[in-house]
């Protein structure tokens, strides 16, 4: 090639550049667009929407049974859970423990809708993790264990044990650190399909799982069929 083909050359890429990253530009501003619209409308439906459950009422019945050898407390919290809310928990054969991306814990979901999630979490080892900042307001009551929890903005931590219950707001990120056998209830009140794509990007670029994905996928859609099952006896459908 001569350097007048080179040149052409190097003129092509740097078309084909600044066609990318116009384009890139526009679907960025497209997205800004679209979010400004529909933050407002979900800020709005999430407000509005009836809840399943109360952070406090979780807490609560997370708390009776703490300080219990953990397998068990989760069984009475299941069962209990069973009772007040029925059709709205996943009966056992359903329910599944799967590793969470990017740190050595794993939870178990119980119930979930596009506004709720109720899981159970924790870890046998001890582990450090970034609790990424999510559009849900989270409370985890500790059934055994501690928890070392740090918020932005502070320069010391604070500790939970059993029968405590760590909260974290919505838009707010904190490091925590758990002891090995640490488990607790996790009740999360937000916009909980953003929730599980951070978790589904997490596993794609940290430790490309896609094991635990299907399974964190199949027991969400699951937990969505469930809900669904609920509202159409209750229209009287079925
Ligand atoms: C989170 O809690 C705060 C304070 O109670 C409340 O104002 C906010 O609406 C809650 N957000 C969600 C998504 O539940």
């Amino acid at each position: 090639m001569d350097v007048a083909g080179m040149r052409v050359g190097v003129h092509g890429v740097m078309a084909l550049g600044m066609a990318v990253l116009g384009a890139a530009c526009l679907a960025l501003l497209a997205l800004s667009l679209l979010s400004a619209c529909l933050v407002p409308l979900v800020v709005g439906w999430l407000r509005d929407r009836p809840r399943m459950f109360d952070a406090d009422e979780v807490s609560r019945l997370a708390r009776q049974f703490s300080g219990l050898e953990p397998g068990i407390a989760f069984q009475r919290v299941a069962t209990e859970l069973l009772r007040s809310h029925p059709g709205h928990i996943l009966p056992e054969e359903q329910r599944h423990w799967v590793l969470f991306p990017g740190r050595a814990s794993a939870h178990c979901l119980l119930h979930a809708s596009l506004t709720e999630q109720l899981q159970l979490s924790g870890t046998a080892l001890d582990t450090i993790a970034q609790s990424g900042r999510h559009w849900a307001n989270v409370s985890a009551t500790l059934v055994s264990g501690t928890v070392r929890q740090w918020k932005e903005g502070t320069m010391t931590g604070e500790v939970f044990y059993a029968g405590d219950t760590v909260w974290r707001a919505s838009g707010e990120a904190t490091a925590e650190q758990w002891v090995a056998g640490t488990w607790m209830v996790e009740y999360s009140h937000g916009f909980i399909p953003l929730l599980l794509l951070t978790s589904f990007a997490e596993n794609l670029l940290t430790s490309n799982d896609l094991h635990s994905m299907f399974y964190m996928l199949r027991a969400y859609i699951r937990a969505l069929h469930l809900e669904s099952l609920s509202a159409l006896q209750d229209a009287g459908f079925a």
